[in-house]
């Protein structure tokens, strides 16, 4: 019996030409039993590798019926739930970590980062984007972009208003899963596929992108762009940024270690350490020439910011007469304002 690296049985939304426009999956699994998919194989028609299997009503029957004499009654329990969904069900299976080839597997890839089953970096997402159609996210669920005028009429008609809250190719990604020990003052600006660990803050200007996130706990008041994992006990303070390699010539994946402060509209195009500080208002590029300091204070190199990528204790800033970048030891790595941090 071959191994499985993720299941899930999900409902979602399509359009009027049988296009999917999402899919919710409220259990994914990450190397689940292969005996849940050898049991129902014949039943849903499964030739192996990756697939997206469209199931019946009947099917989700038999597959509730056949999990349930397997002994896998949690499995069945969910099946029994999809059996009267009004919304098309499917079942997503992945033979291996390919790249996603539909957008069932890649809601599924998402979904297995904001469950915390994988950490970013943790699954294949390239050609991601073609996969994931840009869709109007709405007071009433998920509504192609074709379709959205006429829904808007009728819910007008009706008395009702459409509110459409984005229009994106990624959903927030409370719509889907909250994970547990968790502050988000404003959904919207955590997408799905984002990984929000256990302890994590996020105010109102902080954002998540998918395939990037926090270990937990932190604070996050800032930026984390795609591709960026922030460690334990760090805080990104207000309008601070993190720079993606999504657009702009960026290459180098930004991380932060574990203590780390980037102060208030700061910024890092390189990857950080343990208990580092970079001072409010500085943006580190990976080119920029940093003055290295000793302990009296004086110059004894010039350097790259790149050639300090992933050292810990240092402390950047601008000196505000000379301005100059400097780095030096840091004295005074953060402590996380336990007061300020909790999470409920
Ligand atoms: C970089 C930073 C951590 C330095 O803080 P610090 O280590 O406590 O340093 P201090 O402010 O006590 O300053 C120590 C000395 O360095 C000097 N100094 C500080 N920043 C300087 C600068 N940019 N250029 C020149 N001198 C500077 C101070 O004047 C002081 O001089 P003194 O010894 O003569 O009195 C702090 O300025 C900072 O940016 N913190 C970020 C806070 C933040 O944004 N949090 C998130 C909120 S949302």
């Amino acid at each position: 019996m071959s191994t499985i690296f993720a299941f899930a049985l999900g409902c979602g939304t399509k359009n009027r030409d049988d296009n999917w426009l999402e899919v919710f999956y409220p259990d994914p699994y990450l190397n689940p039993d292969p005996k849940l998919i050898e049991v129902v194989r014949e039943e849903v028609g499964y030739q192996g590798g990756n697939a997206a299997l469209e199931l019946t009503h009947r099917q989700v029957q038999h597959l509730a019926r056949e999990w349930r004499e397997a002994g896998f009654e949690h499995e069945a329990s969910y099946a029994v739930a999809f059996q009267e969904s009004e919304r098309p069900v499917v079942l997503t299976i992945l033979e291996t970590d390919a790249e996603p080839a539909s957008t069932p597997e890649a809601y599924l890839k998402l979904h297995l980062l904001s469950h915390r089953l994988v950490k970013p970096h943790g699954v294949v997402l390239s050609g991601i984007f073609p996969l994931l159609p840009n869709v109007a996210w709405t007071n009433e669920g998920a509504v192609d972009l074709e379709e959205l005028p006429e829904r808007q009429l009728l819910a007008r008609l009706n008395g009702k208003l459409l509110e459409v809250n984005s229009v994106d190719k990624f959903p927030k990604m409370t719509d889907y899963v909250v994970p547990t020990g968790v502050r988000i003052a404003d959904t919207a600006r955590v997408r799905l596929g984002a990984y929000v660990g256990e302890g994590t803050t996020i105010m109102h200007e902080g954002f998540i992108n998918f395939n990037a996130g926090t270990e937990g706990p932190g604070m996050i008041e800032g930026r984390i762009s795609a591709g960026v994992f922030v460690g334990k006990g760090s805080d990104i303070g207000g309008g601070a940024s993190t720079m993606g390699t999504l657009s702009g010539g960026g290459n180098i994946v930004i991380s932060l270690g574990e203590g780390c402060l980037l102060g208030a509209n700061a910024g890092t195009g390189i990857p950080l350490g343990d208990r580092c500080t970079i001072e409010a208002g500085l943006y580190i590029t990976s080119g920029t020439k940093v003055e290295v300091l000793d302990e009296n204070g004086d110059v004894v190199d010039t350097v790259k910011a790149r050639d300090l990528a992933g050292k810990s204790d240092l402390l950047f800033r601008r000196n505000s007469e000379s301005g100059a970048v400097q780095c030096r030891t840091n004295k005074s790595a953060i402590a996380l304002n336990e007061e300020l941090h909790k999470h409920n």
